[in-house]
């Protein structure tokens, strides 16, 4: 049965000036909120933003049942909102509920959540190139409980804030060899929080080296590049754009999928593959172009100036005719109504 969602709306609405704060900092006046009790979802509503009360025992505080997504809105060239690839972001959510034993949600309240949550908060989806309106869908264990358990209650919640370049210039990248994001069998394709803080440590000490993230290798071998920090790690080589395959430890990234379907529309060789470091080691020896960039919602297109490998900087290429640039301003066309949507990505709210 479809939800219905209350709504209580503040009556007076200013949009912050909110470019210059880092990303994420500034909520928006409204948020979505529903409760999961007694085997179904209840109280539904978008209420103006507000703290929670949870109990210290709170079941996700402890054990790390939580959940979350990145999406994007954008204002398009019609005046219109565009929620980009809604569907796909609700199936990768109630995969990564699945993979937490955390209860699925149906598809009609998450749409509808996110859906009245966007239109009331309109104002703040930025007018211009580089903005969009990040949305947050996560959803947590509240079951009040010390026990180690799976837990009956949840809370599912859709916050947004807007957002601007994620990154402000080519990252500098070491290929990490000690310490890893996920391994095959673990939590790697869920966006569940763990996943995130216990990549903190290893993107730290790279940061006292002087890097600002780290390219992720895979747990057995240490010689196949998963992700690059918290995005999809793309290359392009000899003609060909090259992303690692989902092996089970990679997330299936949306903006990595929407790249590659753009790629392959546009007569791009692509290929999905297990990638070595030593791979992009013998390029750079051959004297290769070499691109490399993160792909991920927040993001986009993060390009990477130099990956160090064994304590070697190797400058990989970000000319303006990069392929990585193409590939974004391909993506953004789509997003804002200036290119059709072939894919049938977009949501719009009018
Ligand atoms: C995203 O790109 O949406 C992410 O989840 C990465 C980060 C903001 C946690």
């Amino acid at each position: 049965m479809e939800q219905t969602i209350s709504i209580t709306s503040h009556t007076e609405r200013k949009v912050t000036d909110t470019r210059a704060l880092p990303f994420g900092k500034v909520p928006t006046e409204h948020m979505f909120i529903a409760e999961y009790k007694d085997g179904k979802w209840q109280n539904a509503s978008v209420t103006p933003f507000h703290d929670l009360s949870l109990s210290p025992i709170a079941l996700c505080l402890h054990y790390g049942q939580t959940v979350f997504e990145g999406m994007k809105a954008f204002r398009m060239n019609d005046g219109n909102i565009n929620v980009f690839r809604m569907d796909k972001h609700y199936d990768r959510f109630n995969l990564s509920l699945q993979r937490m034993c955390m209860p699925a949600v149906p598809k009609d309240l998450f749409v509808n959540a996110i859906h009245q949550l966007v239109a009331i908060d309109a104002d703040w989806v930025p007018t211009d190139e580089d903005g969009s309106l990040y949305i947050r869908p996560f959803m947590i264990a509240t079951e009040a409980r010390i026990g180690v358990k799976v837990a009956d209650e949840y809370l599912f919640m859709v916050v947004c804030s807007p957002a601007f370049l994620y990154y402000s210039q080519p990252l500098r990248v070491k290929v990490e060899t000690t310490y890893v994001r996920a391994a095959e069998g673990g939590t790697g394709m869920a966006k569940c929080g763990g996943n995130y803080g216990g990549a903190f440590y290893p993107a730290g000490l790279a940061r006292e080296e002087g890097f600002d993230q780290v390219l992720w290798t895979d747990s057995k071998t240490h010689e196949y590049i998963e992700e690059s920090g918290t995005m999809n790690a793309m290359f392009f080589i000899d003609d060909t754009l090259i992303t690692p395959s989902l092996s089970g430890s990679i997330l299936d990234g949306v903006t990595r999928n929407s790249l590659l379907s753009i790629a392959r529309d546009k007569g791009v060789r692509v290929e999905e593959r297990p990638i070595k470091y030593t791979e992009l080691l013998a390029a750079f020896q051959a004297g290769k172009r070499v691109e490399a960039f993160g792909a991920g919602t927040a993001a986009v297109v993060a390009p990477i100036a130099t990956i160090s490998i064994h304590g070697t900087d190797h400058a990989c290429y970000t000319g303006k005719d990069a392929m990585m640039y193409k590939l974004r301003s391909w993506l953004y066309d789509i997003r804002i109504g200036a290119a059709p949507d072939t894919h049938h990505w977009n949501y719009i709210i009018r």
